[in-house]
């Protein structure tokens, strides 16, 4: 493993016995810093993440929405074998997660990463399986789960009924060589959904992957 975070965090482990909390794949921080410039704290709902990992991310959004009396919905499987998804290039997802995760289970480090937030609503369980209330509503959503065709469309119908006007929902590796199935469903629905869009930003994350932005009329 050459990744010099990992490597950094493997020593800190080694030192103290313990782990450390995990950071995330997208760099979030340019999604919370996205929501405070438009302010979506002052409208009303929760936030929603699809594909939350060891937690890294869910903990951004939360420390965020906490300030503002608002959850963090997170939902994920937890369970890196269950993600059959094989990339372009000819890597499992599954093998992504493993490399993270260095033996770990991904439940436990999620857990550990995310205590000491009450404001985080873990749903460990399949997409596929997920339905809100109608009267719930979000501000802020990111999909980042399976990376195949058809999940990435079932994520987005999870999200945007349910996100308010002047929301925003985005969607990890969008443009990314390696998970083009992202880009034909997230080009799908942009063109099915084209009239309620108001907007659409492009945001470079970390390893130079695009999320989009949709920002909802
Ligand atoms: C790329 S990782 C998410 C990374 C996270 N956003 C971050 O930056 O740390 C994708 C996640 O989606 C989850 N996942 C894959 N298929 C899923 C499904 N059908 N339902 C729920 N979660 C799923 C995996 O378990 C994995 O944790």
């Amino acid at each position: 493993m050459s990744n010099p975070t990992i490597k950094f965090k493997r020593a800190l482990r080694d030192i103290f016995k313990r782990n450390v909390p995990a950071d995330d794949f997208v760099g979030y921080e340019k999604l919370v810093a996205f929501i405070k410039k438009r302010s979506l704290q002052r409208l009303d709902g929760d936030v929603i993440e699809i594909g939350a990992f060891m937690g890294g991310g869910t903990v951004k959004l939360a420390e965020f929405a906490s300030k503002y009396g608002k959850k963090v919905y997170a939902i994920d499987t937890f369970e890196p074998g269950l993600d059959q998804t094989v990339s372009k290039s000819g890597i499992t997802a599954r093998a992504v997660y493993d490399a993270y995760l260095e033996g770990r289970s991904m439940w436990e480090v999620y857990e550990e990463t995310t205590s000491g937030f009450d404001n985080i609503i873990t749903i460990r369980e399949d997409s596929r399986k997920i339905k809100f209330a109608r009267e719930q509503k979000f501000i802020f959503g990111f999909i980042d789960g399976c990376h195949q065709e058809a999940f990435v469309t079932n994520d987005f119908y999870i999200v945007w009924p349910h996100l308010v006007s002047g929301g925003v929902l985005g969607l990890h590796d969008y443009k990314y060589h390696d998970w083009p199935e992202v880009t034909q469903a997230v080009d799908k629905l942009i063109d099915r959904h084209r009239d309620e869009i108001g907007e659409i930003h492009e945001v470079q994350g970390k390893y130079d992957i695009l999320s989009v932005l949709l920002v909802k009329k």
